[in-house]
């Protein structure tokens, strides 16, 4: 899939825009703090309703404004799609080719969008809420069901902490939300299993490519509760709830739990995390976004938009050649404060755009 079109109204620092993307590949340059990712954000606002840089709509409002829209105009199969967002701080409403969406989870499923920026070439050196992140906003584009579990859990894991900082917690009120915890959560470590094996098996293959063979990447699951600790995964994590309840009550808060899983990622047998040089860490967060993309088009039979934010610049340039060989089909949007001539060679057709405090110049 592609996008066409996108119009901007109040949006960060864009006061109204519209701009025209190229089928395959466009590049977006300008100095620092223009609007640069700002641009990819409301490309990527589209496909999940949220943004990947911040939970609060709000700070997407353009300073002074009170509401920003975003129009998107796609082309999925050949067939247009339109999909828009209006936010103000009384409410979001969210059109899919002109019929209003009630929620977030029913606009997923329409746009696809693989976003990759500095911040996820950290991915694997970081704490394990990144990788939760990872996970997480993976499978919401591949799952809306997942979405929904989700923030049921996390909505029972907020309820069940603040019981827990009660003077007197009350089992009773611990009991329904463990039974809560224990039923999304079930569903949570199945996708996230599930997910992970692929994950596994197509970065492996990736990791070697990019590496001449030399490196056997392996990503794990590392659920915080053993899915077989018992008859059933639920089971697994009632008991473990359970056992864990004094201790909680102690901490005053929840202990076990999915909201605690990690992923491990290995190289020979090396905990990257912990071990792996910063070069080895790269190849394995960028087979990893590689492995995104794949898995999506398996999935969905969509080549997914791919956002590169600053990326490129961060890696060597095998890297960066492997990475723009890798999407054949896949419409590339680029941000970067300059090109280089080789990088430029590589991306040459196109259309390219200079962005100055929130106006697009088109080049050419
Ligand atoms: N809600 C908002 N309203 C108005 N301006 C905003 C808002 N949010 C952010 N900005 C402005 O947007 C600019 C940052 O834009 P952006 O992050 O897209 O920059 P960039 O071009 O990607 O820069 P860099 O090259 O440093 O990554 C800043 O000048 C910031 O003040
Ligand atoms: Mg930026």
């Amino acid at each position: 899939m592609y996008i066409e079109k996108i119009s901007l109204k109040n949006f960060r620092n864009y006061k109204e825009e519209c701009i025209s993307f190229d089928r395959n590949v466009n590049i977006i340059t300008g100095k620092n703090g223009q609007g640069k990712t700002n641009l990819i954000e409301a490309v990527q606002i589209l496909s999940l309703g949220k943004s990947f840089r911040t939970l609060i709509d709000a700070e997407m409002i353009r300073f002074g404004a009170d509401f920003f829209h975003v129009k998107g105009a796609f082309f999925k199969q050949e067939e247009p799609l339109s999909v828009e967002i209006q936010y103000s701080k009384k409410e979001k409403r969210i059109k899919v080719d002109g019929a209003e969406k009630r929620k977030n989870a029913d606009l997923l499923e329409n746009v696809y969008t693989v976003v990759f920026s500095p911040e996820d070439l950290k991915i694997v050196a970081e704490d394990p809420e990144k990788r939760r992140k990872f996970l997480d906003r993976e499978l919401f584009q591949l799952k809306p069901l997942y979405y929904t579990q989700l923030n049921l859990y996390k909505k029972a894991l907020v309820n069940r902490n603040s019981v827990l900082k009660e003077e007197r917690p009350d089992d009773g009120l611990l009991d329904v939300y463990d039974k809560v915890l224990s039923e999304s959560g079930a569903k949570i470590i199945l996708e996230r299993a599930q997910f992970t094996e692929k994950l596994h098996e197509i970065s492996a293959e990736i990791g070697a490519r990019i590496s001449g063979g030399k490196e056997d990447i392996s990503v794990l699951y590392d659920p915080d509760i053993d899915p077989e600790a018992s008859e059933s995964i639920e089971a697994a994590i009632r008991e473990k709830l359970q056992k864990s309840r004094a201790r909680d009550k102690e901490r005053r808060t929840t202990t076990a739990g999915p909201h605690l899983d990690d992923l491990k990622i290995t190289t020979s047998g090396i905990d990257l995390r912990r071990y792996g040089s910063r070069g080895q860490q790269r190849t394995a967060a960028l087979a990893l976004k590689l492995a995104e993309l794949r898995i999506l088009k398996e999935e969905t039979g969509e080549d997914a938009i791919l956002l590169l934010d600053d990326v490129l610049s961060e890696l060597d340039e095998e890297r960066q050649k492997f990475l723009i060989r890798s999407f054949e089909n896949s419409q590339l949007i680029i941000t970067a404060a300059g090109v280089s001539g080789r990088m430029g060679k590589k991306l040459s057709g196109g259309s390219r755009y200079l962005v100055d405090s929130g106006k697009i110049v088109r080049n050419e």
